[in-house]
């Protein structure tokens, strides 16, 4: 029914990373800035060379229901900082131990685990100062603002993003359990650690836009299951890819001895289940009609991703 799929998704995501890295490029501080070393290391980390993911969606939402691009900028890097602090963090020897993020060393590698911790502390701040200020930078409103901080801060925290991210660490002892039990707790997982910073980047596109409660609420479903595959292709990644393709160590997952999709299923029936959870996805998509073509490319790019 919808053939262009892609329409021209490539063209509009390499426009809507360069826009937003400019943002992101205008709103952190000059490496010069003191204490350098902890500017360095914010700017190390978030322009190491990421996919953008979050903040092209943001974008993507907020075209959808033809809201301002430009005032969805500032937005969508505040999600992609405090994506990158969660990912410093993520990194770090006391969590997932890694040495290569994004093709680069780590951050902790780089200028150690003290400046790490906190350049990830102060991406995480200023994300917040950044959506504070959107209603005197940018044409959005203050309780728009408000409904987005509620919303990315709701995303990031105890009972989603940092939850998950205890849950993860908590997994291996899961790891041994029923099946079924166990597939439970890797929904909650995935839905926590990595889903709901998806929606809420969805979420806070469609707020720019000022779209009405019942499209925010069939994006933020749309975006949620969108999150699943995400993480679900980067637990498949972690097994089949090299570091060239990923930018980080694979096989990470397997000697963390963690619950992920691909410990639970192995890698044949991941991929199964992920081109059946695709299709689901894009199930999501259809009260929007032609208008989602875009997210429907976005959601075969995720599904089958190579990075
Ligand atoms: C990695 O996210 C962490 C997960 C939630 C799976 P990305 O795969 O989006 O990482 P970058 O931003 O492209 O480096
Ligand atoms: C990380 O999940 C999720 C967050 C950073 C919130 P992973 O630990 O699977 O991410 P990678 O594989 O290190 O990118
Ligand atoms: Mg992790
Ligand atoms: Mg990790
Ligand atoms: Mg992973």
């Amino acid at each position: 029914m919808y053939i262009d799929y892609n329409e021209n998704l490539t063209e509009v995501i390499k426009d809507y990373r360069k826009a937003v890295d400019k943002c992101l490029d205008q709103l952190l501080p000059p490496e010069n800035t003191m204490p350098n070393k902890l500017h360095e290391a914010m700017r190390y980390s978030v322009f190491a060379g990421g996919k953008r993911i979050r903040p092209v969606i943001t974008m993507l939402c907020c075209k959808l229901f033809s809201g301002n691009l430009e005032d969805a900028l500032p937005v969508a890097a505040a999600i992609e900082m405090i994506h990158t602090y969660s990912l410093i963090h993520d990194d770090l020897p006391a969590m997932d131990n890694d040495d290569f993020r994004r093709g680069k060393p780590t951050s902790h590698k780089v200028y150690g685990e003290a400046v790490a911790i906190l350049a990830g502390d102060a991406l995480l701040t200023k994300a917040f100062e950044v959506l504070a200020k959107v209603p005197k930078t940018t044409s959005i409103k203050p309780d728009v603002a408000n409904l987005i901080i509620e919303t990315v801060s709701g995303a990031a925290g105890n009972l989603a993003m940092i939850g998950g991210q205890v849950m993860d660490i908590m997994s291996e002892a899961a790891a041994g359990s029923e099946k079924n039990i166990s597939e439970l707790v890797l929904f909650e997982i995935h839905k926590r650690k990595t889903a709901a910073l998806i929606a809420a980047s969805a979420k806070a596109g469609a707020f720019v836009a000022k779209a009405g409660i019942k499209d925010v609420n069939a994006i933020e479903d749309f975006a949620t299951a969108l999150g699943l595959l995400f993480q679900m292709s980067d637990d498949l990644l972690d097994y089949t890819s090299t570091r060239e393709q990923i930018g980080k160590t694979p096989g990470k997952d397997g000697a963390g001895n963690k619950l992920t999709f691909l410990s639970l299923f192995g890698p044949e029936i991941a991929r199964q289940k992920i081109a059946e959870f695709k299709q689901k996805t894009l199930l999501l998509l259809e009260p929007f009609g032609e208008k989602a073509n875009l997210l429907r490319g976005l959601t075969e790019y995720v599904a089958g991703r190579t990075n």
